[in-house]
């Protein structure tokens, strides 16, 4: 595999490497992002932020400067908005700079009902000249980097990922963001790459491709044949924050170092969750539970174990619970092995088989 791994130029932001974080809804908080900083993610992103909440004020507001809070330290970090109102959008785009944010990413691929209907996320697919013109307000309104992330249209028959790609660069975005499927395909099927590779082609700006990246080779595979600038990684980071060390060794000529033992698996979760709670106190740890489905799957006991965690919200408890099944992990190779045999294609095909 020849060295591909560069960093990557956004306006006058140079990103260290060219393997970088998705935005996740309800995963990737400020506890998620160390781990997978802590890991090389290049570049990592807070979930979507809806520009109406944002400009509007009032509970949704709280909650929403909650998900755009920076840690100091953070290092390049983009905030994702949403919307389709070019006024908000702009304000809300000086909100994020104000932040601290070394990046705007501006969402026209979110497949949800309650998104769409509003004309947000992939409603935006539908009219080109729209986003354009979304993407020409944010551009306007900051300095940062404005990084658009699209699907490849809004149904296989009006791809259109290339003509909006032209826009997007007219308009002034220092890099785009590819989702290989269209709106009508959700989250099913394959992502289409070298539907992706066409857009690489048709503009000058730095393109980053997106969609079923489930392991190191995947990642070297992916930036080789679509010749795109960079990659990013979602499903297959989720309770896998080694993705991107292993990638990044990869990408450099190096041997993987391969998956993280079971032991490392759980001592990862106990961190992530002590991280949560210290963040956001018991709130932090019911939303722990999904993480530790992720973390924990194709692990012998994995099941009984969840359930344990699962019926408490005591931090103390959920860390002894933790410390013996890890424990328990070390003293017992042998099931570990068997559980691995069981289930073949290992946690990377399990995180994908989770979120589909
Ligand atoms: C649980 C979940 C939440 C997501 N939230 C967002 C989001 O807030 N903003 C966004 O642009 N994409 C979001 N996506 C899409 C991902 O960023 C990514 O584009 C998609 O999952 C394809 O990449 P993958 O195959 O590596 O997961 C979300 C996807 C999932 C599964």
């Amino acid at each position: 595999m020849p060295e591909s791994l560069r960093p990557v130029r956004l306006g006058a932001l140079e990103i260290p490497n060219n393997v970088w974080m998705s935005p996740l809804c309800g995963v990737t908080d400020l506890p998620f992002r160390a781990l997978v900083k802590e890991q090389g993610a290049g570049l990592v992103h807070t979930q979507m932020v809806s520009c109406a909440a944002l400009v509007r004020g009032g509970e949704s507001n709280r909650r929403t400067r909650e998900i755009m809070a920076l840690a100091p330290d953070e290092g390049p970090v983009g905030i994702q908005l949403f919307g389709c109102d070019l006024a908000e959008m702009a304000e809300s785009a000086r909100a994020v700079e104000r932040e601290g944010a070394d990046v705007v990413s501006v969402n026209f691929g979110c497949p949800v009902p309650k998104v769409v209907r509003h004309n947000g996320g992939s409603a935006l697919l539908k009219d080109p000249p729209a986003v354009e013109a979304v993407t020409r307000a944010v551009v306007g309104a900051t300095s940062l980097p404005v990084v658009p992330k699209i699907r490849l249209g809004w149904d296989s028959a009006s791809v259109n990922a290339v003509e909006i790609a032209r826009r997007v660069e007219q308009a002034g975005a220092a890099a785009l963001v590819v989702h290989g499927r269209t709106r009508a395909q959700g989250y099913g099927g394959r992502a289409d790459w070298a539907a992706i590779a066409a857009v690489k082609r048709a503009v000058s700006i730095p393109v980053v491709g997106n969609g079923d990246l489930f392991t190191p080779e995947d990642v070297a595979l992916q930036l080789k044949e679509s010749g795109v600038d960079a990659v990013m990684l979602g499903r297959g980071a989720m309770g896998n924050p080694w993705i991107f060390r292993r990638s990044l060794e990869v990408l450099a000529g190096r041997p993987d170092p391969g998956a993280p033992s079971a032991a490392e698996r759980v001592a990862a979760l106990a961190r992530h969750t002590a991280l949560a709670h210290a963040r956001r106190g018991s709130v932090a740890l019911a939303e722990m539970r999904k993480h530790a489905m992720w973390y924990l799957k194709g692990l012998p006991q994995s099941s009984e174990r969840r359930r344990e965690l699962n019926a408490t919200l005591d931090f103390h408890e959920i860390g002894a619970i933790l410390e013996s099944y890890r424990v328990w992990l070390l003293e017992h190779p042998e099931a570990v092995a068997a559980e691995r045999e069981a289930s073949f294609a290992g946690a990377d095909a399990g995180n994908l088989a989770e979120a589909v």
